[in-house]
């Protein structure tokens, strides 16, 4: 799956770097195409198929930015590596999050939202050739960074008989030898699944004995249900030793559009993503590292609403599907379904007859990894009245039987 060469003919031919032509193709391209075919078409699509937080950025952290907007300081340029509140902000939020101590000046990279920085992360340790470990099914940023450091990803299967942890035992000894970098993702996206402590301390003590980076993606760490709060990967003992971890602000303060995310954790990983970000940017905007502080420093009862949320919609999804005979395990952390496909059918074939039938978007399992074949994922990102009704669309159609 990657971009084809493109070989102009004209009498001006443009270059293309031998590296853009390794970017993998964006699956989910195509299913925007199609769920946009159906609503030009005059449809009205209930689109479960993305991953957009559906509700506003708390009031507070907007007037935040509109107050520092008037800042004459933040119209300069900002420091190369960002403000140091907004360091201190992060680390104030991991201290009473999940008791981990971070120097914010050392341990701390301010990043362009997570995406950036998974894209990132293999370009600054990674050598042509070098091998990555990447879950299968996976966030699909994981490979465009593989890609541009042109190196070699070796996939770790997440399978439910394992809770959709990677099993460890099962990664080949020359992978396990030549991989320099491990990425992990929980609460996870797209399986929805949750970590224990003791999966990241087992992690630690694999990553010290193979000699493998671990770069945690933890852009739904404040999504978790039950009463359970998701656990860090830097909570485990030994964790800075051996990686970092993502945060993105995205998710826990619907701030996907502001771009805010982090680097968090070891000191040397953090030197070295900070340094190419010294070569392309100038940190984010003054306002929005501002607003950024205030989100992170400022009353928190705006996560425990939203998780709320997602939880009372995952509950009335979920039994709405019960209703129709869908029966698929309750997330327990994140705002994804992963829901089985009834048999006989792939899940691209399956998310196609949702679309056309039911006018229901849904992402195809396939589009994360050959692993995710046999699955759909769906986003609780619409109102309750509008999920209770994609399961009766769905359950019309009488394909569970
Ligand atoms: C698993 C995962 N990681 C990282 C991100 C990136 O988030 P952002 O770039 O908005 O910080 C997303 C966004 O959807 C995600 O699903």
């Amino acid at each position: 799956m990657t971009n084809s060469e493109n070989k102009s003919s004209s009498a001006f031919p443009i270059p293309t770097a031998h590296v853009m032509s390794q970017l993998p193709t964006q699956f989910f391209a195509t299913l925007v195409q199609n769920v946009n075919r159906e609503i030009a078409n005059g449809h009205d699509v209930i689109n479960l198929g993305q991953g957009n937080p559906d509700t506003p950025t708390p009031p507070h952290i907007v007037q935040s930015l509109q107050q520092s907007a008037e800042n004459p300081l933040y119209h300069k340029y900002s420091p190369f590596r960002g403000h140091s509140f907004l360091k201190e902000a992060v680390a104030q939020r991991y201290r009473e999050d999940y008791h981990v101590e971070l120097d914010p000046e050392t341990e701390v990279a301010i990043l362009f939202g997570g995406k950036t920085g998974l894209v990132q992360l293999p370009q600054v340790l990674l050598n042509p050739g070098d091998v990555c470990l990447v879950p299968d099914p996976g966030y699909p940023d994981y490979w465009s960074g593989v890609a541009l450091a042109q190196a070699r990803m070796s996939f770790m299967p997440l399978l439910q008989s394992n809770s959709f942890l990677p099993d460890y035992e099962a990664i080949s000894a020359e992978d396990r030898h030549k991989a320099k970098l491990m990425f992990l993702n929980y609460p996870n996206n797209p399986t929805s699944a949750t970590a224990p402590l003791s999966f990241y301390e087992d992690t630690v003590e694999f990553a010290l004995k193979n000699q493998i980076v671990v770069a945690s993606d933890f852009a739904y760490g404040a999504i978790g249900f039950d009463g359970h709060r998701p656990v860090s990967f830097l909570q485990a003992p030994g964790a800075k030793e051996v990686g970092i971890e993502f945060y993105t602000l995205s998710k826990t303060y619907n701030m996907a559009g502001w771009r805010v995310g982090f680097a968090l954790g070891n000191a040397e990983i953090i030197s070295k993503i900070n340094l190419l970000q010294d070569h392309i940017y100038v940190s984010l905007f003054g306002g929005i590292q501002a607003a950024a502080a205030e989100a992170l420093t400022g009353p928190q009862d705006c996560v425990t609403s939203l998780v709320a949320r997602y939880e009372s919609r995952r509950n009335t999804f979920f039994e709405a599907l019960s209703t129709i005979g869908w029966q698929a395990p309750k997330p327990k952390g994140s705002f994804f379904g992963w829901l089985p496909v009834p048999e006989g059918y792939t899940s691209a074939a399956f998310a196609d007859i949702l679309l056309r039938e039911a006018k229901v978007a849904v992402a195809p399992g396939i589009g994360f990894g050959s692993h995710g074949e046999g699955y759909i994922r769906i986003g609780l990102l619409s109102g309750e009245e509008r999920l209770r009704e994609a399961a009766e669309r769905i359950g019309t159609l009488n394909l569970f039987k």
